[in-house]
């Protein structure tokens, strides 16, 4: 991605989760959803690889359901993972949790995990053979049956249904409280930072990587999620 664009290390990051509140539909039920999905699928003290970790939120949601799990946050952005860290300290889970600074390929590839998730990160991935390379990444960490979780925004932009969601996601934004000044800024910032593939193109990169029975369980404006099977590995 073009890091002076979405700089999670700078005044991006700072302010990230506020934004992600304002901006990401169904941001604050995410994390419990797709635990409750996959949780039936981890077996006790079973290993989660969390790419683009963040500021912990998945490592917070998935330890409030599941203390049991040992669970690996990757993020190549230092700011984000103080943040992480402390999140999952003052959360009272720091305990099986580890954090590592860098990408999904910085990850030892065994032992294999039970499961992997890639929330709001493939978006600023360039589809120029980099998000393949990623879901790769992952997919090579996964033991055969893991889950893996994928949340982005995608879409096909020109297509009927980007036109009509588009517009609709720039007025959910000023609903939410953001002033036209901020909205211009943040439109930029999408322009030149978010790299939209279609849902099918998602899905069949996924397919490529070894993963199967895609299973779709959210959509909002331009963002949506799927739960995958690893096949193979
Ligand atoms: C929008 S935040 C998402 C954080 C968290 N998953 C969430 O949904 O709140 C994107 C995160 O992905 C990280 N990131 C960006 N490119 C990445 C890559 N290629 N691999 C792993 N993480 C990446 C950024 O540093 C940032 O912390």
């Amino acid at each position: 991605m073009d890091e002076t664009v979405f700089d999670f290390d700078g005044d991006y990051g700072e302010g990230y989760e506020a934004l992600a509140r304002q901006v990401i539909p169904g941001y604050r039920t995410l994390f419990p959803m797709f635990t409750a999905i996959i949780e039936p699928d981890l077996p006790p003290g079973g290993r989660v690889l969390v790419v683009g970790a963040g500021t912990g939120i998945e490592l917070v949601a998935l330890k409030r359901a599941r203390p049991d799990l040992r669970l690996h946050g990757v993020d190549p952005s230092e700011q984000m993972l103080q943040i992480a860290e402390r999140r999952v300290a003052e959360a009272g889970v720091a305990s099986g949790v580890s954090l590592q600074t860098g990408y999904a390929s910085d990850v030892p590839a065994s032992p294999r995990f039970d499961a992997a998730t890639l929330i709001n990160v493939l978006h600023f991935v360039p589809d120029d053979g980099a998000k393949a390379a990623l879901l790769n990444e992952i997919a090579q960490r996964l033991r055969r049956g893991a889950v893996f979780v994928l949340f982005d925004l995608h879409g096909d932009p020109g297509s009927e249904e980007h036109d009509r969601y588009m517009p609709a996601w720039r007025r959910y934004w000023r609903i939410r409280g953001m002033t036209a000044e901020e909205a211009a800024a943040f439109d930029e910032r999408i322009r030149h930072g978010i790299h939209f593939a279609p849902a099918e193109r998602v899905v069949a990169l996924a397919r490529d990587a070894g993963f199967t029975d895609p299973q779709r369980f959210f959509k909002g404006l331009l963002y949506g999620g799927w739960t995958f099977r690893r096949v193979g590995g």
